[in-house]
């Protein structure tokens, strides 16, 4: 029995664990999503301050009454819908934003970034335009 709670314990840890990229994990998967190295400080910063590197969060309800999903905090307002078929301007379901996979959060975040650049998110105009503001992502 008491290995059953063991085993337990490490499934449920891991599962939880496993929402949350390390710093250098996210560096990894921004790579692989094909994401410039040039501006690859920023989307990390942008990612820290949004979502704390977290796949699936849904943020608090905006002043507007919208809500914001996964590791870039995508706006329904805008971007993604929350109805059974994919729709708005990333033409993607919100819930596909929450995922572990995050291809689809990532193809949305580069409309978003070709559109209206990192102006678009609150998490990088209030913490990531100084230079030094910027994560190390040296070791990674
Ligand atoms: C609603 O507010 C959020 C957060 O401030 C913003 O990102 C979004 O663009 C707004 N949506 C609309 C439709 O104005």
């Amino acid at each position: 029995m008491k290995y059953v709670w063991v085993l337990f314990l490490a499934v449920f840890v891991a599962h939880s664990q496993a929402f949350k990229f390390t710093r250098c994990g996210l560096v990894r998967e921004l790579r692989r999503q094909g994401f410039p190295e040039d501006k690859m400080r920023d989307w990390v910063c942008l990612i820290e301050h949004e979502s704390g590197r977290r796949t699936n969060v849904v943020g608090p309800r905006n002043k507007n009454g919208s809500y914001d999903y996964g590791l870039f905090q995508i706006n329904d307002g805008i971007w993604c819908s929350n109805s059974n078929t994919p729709g708005k301007d990333c033409n993607v379901k919100c819930s596909d934003l929450i995922t572990d996979d995050i291809t689809k959060a990532c193809t949305c975040a580069k409309k978003i970034f070709r559109i209206q650049g990192f102006l678009a998110w609150y998490g990088w105009r209030n913490h990531c335009t100084h230079p030094s503001d910027l994560p190390d992502i040296s070791m990674c």
